[in-house]
C-alpha cells in the first residue's frame, strides 16, 4: 500500500448519514490515489450500547457518548457531524474552537443567522470545512456542470427542480425523537425546505449560479401530530409541502417543488434545464443517466439521447469498473471525501463548504419567509 497520511475522524450520529459515511471512508483509498487516508477513530452517540454495537460493524476503534468530549481528544482530526439540524451550529462552533477539521452534513443550519455564525467560527479558525450537498457528485450531474461550463447550453431560459416523497402521509405518524426528528420542527428548523429542497437549491445555485428572488408557498397537510418526546398532540411546525419560484442572478427562470405527499414517489429527484442551443434532465431514480438535447444535431435526427455516464472519460468514473457498468447513492459520498482529502493535500478547500452553503441557507429562508409573508423576497447579490 503506499504511503499516506491518516486523517482521524471522529463520527458524531450513527444513523443514515454516520452509515454512508462511515462506507465512503472506508472505501475511498481502494478507489482514489489519495495522499491522506482516513481513520475510523472514534464513533459518538448517546446510547453505549447502540453506538458500540456501530463501533464495531464499521471499524471504529473506539466510542464516546458526549460529542464535547470527543472534541477534546488530540488523536481527532476531523469531525463529522451526522446528527440532526437542531446540533449542527453547537458542535462545528465547538469543533472549530478545538481546531477540528469539520464536515457537516446538510442543512448547514437552522437558519442563515446560524449559518453565519458558522461561517465565521470556521474561518476564524482556519480549520477546512464541507457541507455533504452529495449530488453535486453524482458522474451524471457532474457533467450536467461541465457541459454548461462549457458553454454548450448557451442561454440559459429555464431550471425546473423537483423533490417528492410520500411517507409523511399518515396522519398516525407521531412526530420527534429518533427516525421521526424531522417532523419536529425544533429538530429540524423546517420541513421539505431545508429537508430536500436544499439539495436541489445547492445544485441548482451550483448549475446556473446564484438566485436572484423567490415566491413561494408552503403547507402544512396534517396540523397536529403525537409527539415522541412529550407524549401530547402538539402543532406540527414543518412544511410537508413547498413550491417556489425563482428568477437566477442571470435572468433564467425556475420552478422548485418538493412534497412528502406524493403518492407513490420514494425520493424522486429530477431537474431539467433549458438552454438556447441545449437542454439536460437528470433524474435520481436513474441517476447513472443524463438526458441531453442539442439543436445543433443533425434535423432528421435531432432529439433527446439518454447517455449512460459510465465511461472512463465520465466525471469520477476511471475510478470504478469498466465503462458501461454503472455506480450508484452511496459513490456520492466516496467521491465527496475523495475531494475534501484531495483538497486538503493540495491546500485548496473541497466545495460546498460552509461559506458556499451558507447561499443555499439564504435561498431556503428567503423561500420561508415569502410563503409567510405572501410577497416576493430578494436575495443580497
Ligand atoms: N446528504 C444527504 O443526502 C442527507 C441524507 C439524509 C440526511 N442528511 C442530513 O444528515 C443529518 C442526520 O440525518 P440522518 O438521516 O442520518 O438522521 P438519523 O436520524 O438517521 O441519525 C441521526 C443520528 O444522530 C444521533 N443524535 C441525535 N442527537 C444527538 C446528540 N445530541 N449527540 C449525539 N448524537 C445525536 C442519533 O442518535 C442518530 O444516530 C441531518 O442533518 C440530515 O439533514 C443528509
Amino acid at each position: 500500500m503506499p504511503q499516506t497520511k491518516p486523517l482521524n475522524i471522529g463520527m458524531i450520529g450513527y444513523g443514515f448519514m454516520g452509515r454512508a459515511h462511515s462506507n465512503a471512508y472506508r472505501k475511498v483509498n481502494n478507489f482514489f490515489p489519495l495522499e491522506y487516508r482516513p481513520v475510523l477513530k472514534a464513533a459518538c452517540g448517546r446510547d453505549r450500547e447502540k453506538v458500540q454495537q456501530f463501533a464495531d460493524t464499521w471499524g471504529y476503534e473506539s466510542v464516546e457518548t458526549d460529542w464535547r468530549k470527543l472534541l477534546e481528544r488530540k488523536d481527532i482530526d476531523a469531525i463529522d457531524i451526522c446528527t440532526p439540524n437542531n446540533t449542527h451550529r453547537e458542535i462545528a462552533l465547538a469543533a472549530a474552537k478545538a481546531g477540528k477539521m469539520i464536515l457537516c452534513e446538510k442543512p448547514l443550519s437552522m437558519n442563515t443567522a446560524e449559518g453565519e455564525e458558522m461561517c465565521r467560527a470556521v474561518e476564524a479558525a482556519k480549520v477546512p470545512n464541507m457541507v455533504w450537498y452529495n449530488y453535486r457528485r453524482v458522474p451524471a450531474v457532474t457533467l450536467a456542470k461541465q457541459l454548461i461550463d462549457q458553454g454548450r447550453l448557451g442561454k440559459i431560459f429555464h431550471f425546473r427542480a423537483k423533490f417528492l416523497q410520500d411517507w409523511t402521509i399518515s396522519a398516525d405518524l407521531p412526530q420527534g425523537g429518533a427516525a421521526l426528528w424531522r417532523l419536529d420542527v425544533a429538530a429540524a428548523g423546517s420541513g421539505v425546505t431545508g429537508d430536500l429542497l436544499a439539495h436541489c437549491i445547492d445544485t441548482a445555485i451550483w448549475l446556473n449560479g446564484p438566485i436572484a428572488k423567490v415566491t413561494a408557498m408552503t403547507e402544512t397537510f396534517i396540523k397536529q401530530r403525537q409527539h415522541n418526546l412529550t407524549g401530547k398532540v402538539e402543532p406540527v411546525g414543518i412544511d410537508d409541502a413547498c413550491a417556489f419560484l425563482a428568477r437566477f442572478a442571470n435572468g433564467s427562470m425556475a420552478t422548485f417543488e418538493s412534497t412528502r405527499y406524493a403518492r407513490g414517489h420514494k425520493a424522486e429527484y429530477t431537474f431539467e434545464i433549458n438552454g438556447e442551443n441545449a437542454s439536460i434532465a437528470w433524474d435520481l431514480h436513474d441517476l447513472h443517466r443524463m438526458d441531453y438535447f442539442d439543436y445543433k444535431d443533425e434535423g432528421i435526427l435531432r432529439g433527446w439521447k439518454s447517455v449512460h455516464v459510465t465511461d472512463g472519460d465520465h466525471p469520477y468514473m476511471k475510478h470504478w469498473w469498466v465503462p458501461g457498468l454503472q455506480i450508484g447513492y452511496e459513490h456520492t459520498f466516496v467521491h465527496q471525501v475523495a475531494d475534501f482529502l484531495e483538497g486538503l493535500a493540495k491546500g485548496k478547500p473541497a466545495a460546498p463548504t460552509f461559506r458556499d452553503a451558507l447561499e443555499t441557507q439564504r435561498v431556503c429562508d428567503a423561500v420561508l419567509n415569502s410563503a409567510r409573508s405572501g410577497q416576493w423576497e430578494s436575495l443580497p447579490q
